[in-house]
């Protein structure tokens, strides 16, 4: 890696987004702030009062494990088993790993030489290319059906002969899309025919809503031998702020992704572990409330902005809407014009890559009746759109 890979990245458009956001703020305003989907609600007690014993344990002066604290492993391993029936072994195919976004990248990292292609879908959680683009590797999108799939076929023969990881996330940020089971097989059997490193990234397993239930990759039969899987506690127990998430499955891409990481670090604090054990070993508590306070948050943004007007179904998982930019404004047009009139943040589709050109994302982190406002003031501003 050089500064030349660095320099070759475009700016981080979150980072943009928060210095106009920053501007208004400075200038007075009081915001809606519905742009980055992090999570408001508090932190579970249960892990609240597992950090405490983790500060309060004068025995955590040491570096933690390389790998993972074997109470997090097993915590981890236990949840696998009920919540998808899949079975680990949580020495050889798990990792702690200090929030997704950072496993996401050290993967790419430890598994691309420069040149090498990594397959993103061509919407994406910006992590994914930019990760690529360090490494001197080259993202190639792959476009998605009307149904959300992934289009493999339109993959370039001469891509798919340099292409050494492929990574999906269902359900998708900030697409909402999800997959079957059955879309898993195939992409664990095109990843397995190509000799592809598959990553899938599952940082909503746990945001669903009305019966359905996020699968695993994992549970595809031999999904092992080509797959890993990365999960995170920041959305499913309000855990942003701790950085704590693991990454499972194949177990020689753990065996290198640890061989990279001990070069450059630690491993991940055992109290964010010790964190995470909680949650892991709570979740049946843990999670219904929060998805509950989801559920009707959705449920009021979509019948308000139904009311405005807006063609809009409610999503199956996530935080998010997905929605299109009214005619008559460009991306940051858009944004700016909700920013510095009603003083609505919303993320604009291009941080998730030029094919979110034309769409913005809203995030479901605000309380139900400050989201029906948004909601009335989004659909005010669309309504007196310049015209093209
Ligand atoms: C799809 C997706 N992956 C990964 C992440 C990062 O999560 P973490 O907090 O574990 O780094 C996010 C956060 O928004 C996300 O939306």
């Amino acid at each position: 890696m050089s500064l030349n890979s660095l320099s070759a990245i475009p700016p981080y458009v979150f980072y943009e987004l928060d210095a106009r956001r920053n501007r208004q703020r400075a200038a007075g305003k009081s915001l809606i702030d519905v742009g980055i989907g992090s999570p408001d609600g508090p932190i579970p007690d249960v892990v609240i009062e597992a950090m405490q014993r983790a500060a309060a344990d004068r025995a955590l002066s040491g570096y933690p494990y390389f790998r993972a604290h074997p109470a997090y492993t097993a915590a981890v391993a236990a949840y696998m088993q009920a919540r998808f029936g899949v079975t680990l072994d949580p020495v050889a195919e798990l990792l702690a790993l200090a929030g997704s976004k950072e496993g996401i990248a050290e993967l790419i990292l430890s598994h691309t030489n420069p040149g090498d292609v990594v397959l993103v879908p061509e919407v994406y959680y910006p992590v994914y290319a930019r990760a690529t683009l360090l490494a001197g590797a080259v993202p190639v999108f792959v476009p998605f059906l009307p149904d959300g799939r992934l289009d493999l076929e339109a993959v370039a023969p001469a891509d798919l002969a340099r292409a050494r990881v492929m990574i999906v996330n269902y359900p998708g940020n900030p697409t909402t899309s999800t997959i079957s089971l059955q879309d898993y097989a195939q992409l664990v059997s095109f990843a397995e025919r190509h000799g592809l490193l598959l990553i899938s990234d599952l940082a909503y397993s746990e945001l669903s809503f009305d019966g359905y239930r996020v699968p695993s990759v994992l549970q595809v039969p031999g999904a092992s031998r080509v797959a890993v899987e990365t999960h995170t506690c920041s959305k499913s127990f309000n855990m942003a702020g701790v950085r704590i998430a693991f990454v499972a499955g194949k177990r020689e891409a753990i065996a290198q992704l640890d061989a990279y990481r001990s070069n450059i670090g630690y491993g991940v604090s055992t109290l964010a572990q010790l964190a995470g054990t909680a949650a892991f070993t709570h979740h049946e508590a843990i999670v219904p409330p929060i998805v509950a306070e989801y559920r009707t948050r959705r449920n009021a943004l979509v019948a308000a902005m139904q009311a405005g007007g807006w063609d809009v179904q409610a999503p199956q998982a996530t935080m998010y809407l997905w929605l299109p930019v009214p005619a008559g404004y460009d991306d940051w047009g858009w944004v700016d014009a909700l920013l510095e009139g009603p003083g609505v943040v919303v993320t604009p589709g291009i941080a998730f890559g030029e094919a979110g050109r034309g769409r913005f994302r809203v995030s479901l982190v605000q309380p139900a009746d400050v989201l029906t406002t948004a909601a009335a003031a989004i659909s005010a501003i669309a309504a007196a759109a310049p015209t093209p």
